[in-house]
């Protein structure tokens, strides 16, 4: 039987419970929020679902109660305070860290072998907390960031070219933040021919630029912090776990050396299976964007020296 249990039953934790559901990625899905009945009813609201779209997932929620998620092989934690408009990924540090830490630890406790996916932002310090203060081996804790970032470059890339997303391959590495992450222009492509076949130089850097900013822009459009993206790509990430799929996928992992840094979690492609993290997979970056990874990896590493001085870690 596998067992995946998702942490925050708000709309990240909720969409994710969804789509795990929905695509019978695992048996079980359990929901867990510290608000009382709200994992319940999300729970009971979804699986009242199950037959008019047909899935055979049992979703459990609960307050609180970390004995119902014992024996999960993945958790999910998207757990804190989500962005309001204006508000940087990385404003959300302080308030965050203590409530991932917790509830990381809670986890453990009942899953001790589980692998952790997580959500909450900001999403690469958040990744390298729970490894570290959980003292946990580097290939179970992943941080989803890039999958989503990929996926909303090729929203903006399908955008562009007025094609269906499907048709497009793209991803981004780097930090999870409005001026860390780097989509990989140079590797995007249009039915395998490059993209630069068919967008121009301005038009490319504007999908670039939108993706960077796609978090803000629907924050800004919402008032709060997506959800259907996000949920769905920790989705997503759990079920290359889940059903051992080995997709590379770009995610916010701990780095010892590849592309020439250590000790920080940062989104670079893996190769996702059901040991979590099974290999990162290192490119042959040009100068400049080296030179952008290594800005971006300084930045994520402000925060880690946040979390080191708050003693979190
Ligand atoms: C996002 O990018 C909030 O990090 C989340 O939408």
């Amino acid at each position: 039987m596998s067992k995946v249990t998702v942490v925050g039953a708000g709309n990240v934790g909720a969409t994710c419970a969804n789509v795990l559901a929905f695509n019978e990625v695992a048996d079980e899905v359990v929901m867990l929020d510290i608000k009382e009945g709200i994992s319940e009813g999300k729970a009971m609201d979804m699986m009242q679902t199950a037959q008019l779209l047909v899935f055979d997932t049992r979703l459990v929620g609960c307050t609180n109660d970390y004995a119902k998620t014992a024996n999960s092989d993945v958790c999910v934690i998207t757990s804190g305070i989500p962005r309001k408009p204006g508000m940087t990924r990385e404003e959300l540090l302080g308030v965050n860290a203590g409530i991932v830490k917790g509830v990381a630890e809670n986890l453990l406790k009942y899953s001790p072998n589980a692998i952790i996916v997580c959500i909450s932002n900001p999403m690469d310090t958040m990744t390298y907390l729970a490894l570290k203060a959980l003292k946990l081996p580097k290939n179970r804790v992943i941080g989803m960031g890039g999958a989503l970032d990929s996926s909303r470059f090729k929203y903006f890339l399908s955008q562009a070219l007025g094609c269906n997303a499907n048709e497009v391959e793209g991803f981004v590495i780097g930090g999870h933040g409005d001026t860390t992450m780097i989509p990989m222009a140079r590797f995007a492509t249009y039915k395998g021919m490059p993209v630069t076949n068919f967008l121009s130089a301005e038009k490319l850097d504007e999908v670039v630029k939108s993706t960077m900013v796609g978090g803000a822009t629907l924050t800004g459009l919402l008032g709060t912090s997506a959800w259907y993206a996000p949920g769905a790509a920790g989705a997503f990430v759990v079920e290359s776990i889940i059903h051992d799929q080995k997709k590379m996928i770009p995610c916010s992992v701990l780095l010892e050396g590849e592309y020439g840094e250590k000790d920080l979690c940062i989104g670079v492609p893996v190769i996702l299976g059901k040991n979590g993290i099974e290999k990162i997979v290192e490119l042959d970056l040009n100068a400049d964007e080296k030179a952008k990874f290594k800005a971006s990896a300084e930045s994520v590493r402000g925060n880690v020296n946040a979390l080191k001085d708050l003693k979190l870690v």
